[in-house]
């Protein structure tokens, strides 16, 4: 599926967990690139709420320390027709339902000048 979405910036939360070890290794060996310490948050319009729940609801890639940290679904995913990442579903998210995390190598906003609310695209 393909969507358009609006950046926009979080609670900066995300960057913490990212930058543990413990996920960026595992991100590294599952998803093949070690994660920028943040997640580019993008609020996507609420006509794709059901099809998002349930993608979430399959999704069985999850990377799960045994530790005090929280679970995190991910599925492979591409920005803008050209950034390999991955959406992640943090477990214990703060976010309401329409904000998709993505997590990249490199730090989105300068690689593609991004701005709050600039449109982009993910397709997974
Ligand atoms: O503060 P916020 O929750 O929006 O973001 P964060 O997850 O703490 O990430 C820090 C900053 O890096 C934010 O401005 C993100 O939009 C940005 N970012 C990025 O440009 N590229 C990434 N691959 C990840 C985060």
């Amino acid at each position: 599926m393909k969507l358009s979405g609006k950046v926009t910036s979080g609670l900066g939360k995300a960057s913490f967990f990212l930058s543990q070890d413990f996920y960026k290794d595992n991100f590294l060996k599952r998803c093949g690139f070690m994660p920028y310490p943040g997640t580019l948050n993008i609020v996507i319009e609420d006509d794709y709420l059901d099809r998002i729940n349930r993608i979430k609801e399959d999704c069985t890639d999850i990377i799960k320390p045994d530790n005090d940290f929280g679970a995190v679904k991910y599925i492979h995913a591409i920005l803008n027709d050209e950034i390999n990442g991955a959406i992640v579903f943090p477990a214990k998210s703060q976010h309401s339902d329409n904000y998709l995390e993505f997590i990249a190598e490199m730090k989105l906003r300068d690689y593609l000048n991004l701005n709050d609310g600039d449109t982009v695209l993910v397709e997974f």
